[in-house]
């Protein structure tokens, strides 16, 4: 079976709707047709500023809640990035091989540096892509479900893993990123051009899915829409009704284009209503679920020291191929 690898980062309490519909959900689905491995990658969270006590509640709240989307810890390999040192020890290699000025065209790292303001940017922000390609390139994986913003991440990859086979000999899989078409991109609900996340300016456009599903149904109700009366999809001239349109339709299941035909005639406040309403049945039953893993965070603990210790094996054989490769002595 092909294989799959992704992250996700224990940056917050709680998912947002982008991290849903752009990758946990495709996450979840692929576990039928991949050998799947998903990693919480606590490395990449101290690349910003953060609070140890905060880092480990969310690196406990991120597997719940991956546990509870459906993430299967028989079937899937799911651990934490820092119980793997191979992926530091690939990272390092791996910027060796990078480019300065490469690296510094990423822009998520052009983004998240004018945020922070230079004085506090650091070097592992800026090797943050390096990171994640060691990520992906140990497990050999073919396919990694991401986000859109993810894109030039994952072409960072691919020339990373081309370039080590084509100097040091074929040792890595080429990855494809796997970028869902109608999700790619979730967009902020009081700013319908900007994307959704955990990082903008009010968290009035952003739908977390540990909210109250009140709070949630509220942020719904006041999403910003467009001018006109029409329910229809047009992300150009009405960005905020096609957002919801979008969440709406990958909740429910349901094409885009049956809810336009649902929806003509009727207003943006019956769109909303119901989508809320789809929301709160989607997120009640989460949230039972995620609560019964953080009672027994010593069980979850268990899971995914089982994950790292089969994430280790593969991971610890990809390594030691790739360090004979570049010409390291192997220890006698
Ligand atoms: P992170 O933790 O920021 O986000 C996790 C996933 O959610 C997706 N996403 C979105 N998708 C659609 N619309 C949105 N508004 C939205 N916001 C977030 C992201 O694209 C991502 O797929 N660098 C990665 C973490 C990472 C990783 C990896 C991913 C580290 N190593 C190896 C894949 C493979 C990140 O920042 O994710």
């Amino acid at each position: 079976r092909p294989r799959v690898l992704s992250g996700i980062q224990p940056t917050a309490d709680s998912f947002h709707l982008g991290n849903y519909l752009g990758a946990l959900r495709q996450w979840v689905a692929m576990q039928e047709t991949h050998d799947a491995f998903y990693c919480i990658v606590d490395l990449h969270a101290i690349t910003i500023e953060h609070d140890p006590k905060a880092l480990r509640r969310r690196t406990r709240a991120a597997a719940a809640q991956l546990l509870a989307l459906g993430i299967d810890p028989e079937r899937s390999i799911l651990f934490v990035q820092s119980h793997v040192p191979e992926h530091a020890q690939l990272c390092w290699v791996l910027e060796c091989l990078t480019g300065f000025g490469e690296a510094g065209r990423m822009t998520q790292f052009k983004d998240k540096s004018a945020r922070q303001g230079a004085e506090r940017v650091t070097v592992g922000l800026f090797t943050y892509p390096v990171l994640q390609a060691a990520d992906i390139l140990l497990y050999r994986a073919d396919a990694v479900p991401v986000g859109e913003d993810q894109r030039q991440h994952l072409e960072l990859t691919r020339d990373l893993a081309q370039r080590f086979n084509s100097r040091f000999g074929k040792t890595f899989v080429l990855p494809e990123a796997y970028i869902p078409k109608e999700t790619a991109k979730v967009y902020d609900l009081q700013d319908p051009n900007a994307k959704m996340s955990k990082s903008a300016a009010t968290p009035a456009g952003l739908v977390d899915l540990l909210d109250d599903p009140r709070v949630s149904a509220k942020k719904i109700r006041s999403a910003v829409t467009d001018t006109g009366r029409e329910i229809s999809y047009h992300p150009e001239t009405k960005p905020g009704v096609s957002n919801l349109l979008v969440i709406y339709s990958a909740l429910a299941d349901r094409p885009v284009a049956d809810l336009e035909r649902d929806y003509a005639g009727k207003g943006y406040g019956d769109l909303k209503k119901d989508l809320a309403e789809v929301l709160t049945d989607f997120v009640t039953p989460l949230q039972q679920r995620v609560r019964s893993y953080l009672d027994d965070p010593a069980e979850l603990d268990k899971v995914l020291a089982h994950g790292a210790e089969r994430a280790r094996e593969v991971a610890s054989r990809t390594l030691a191929r790739a360090y004979d490769r570049v010409g390291f002595l192997s220890p006698a």
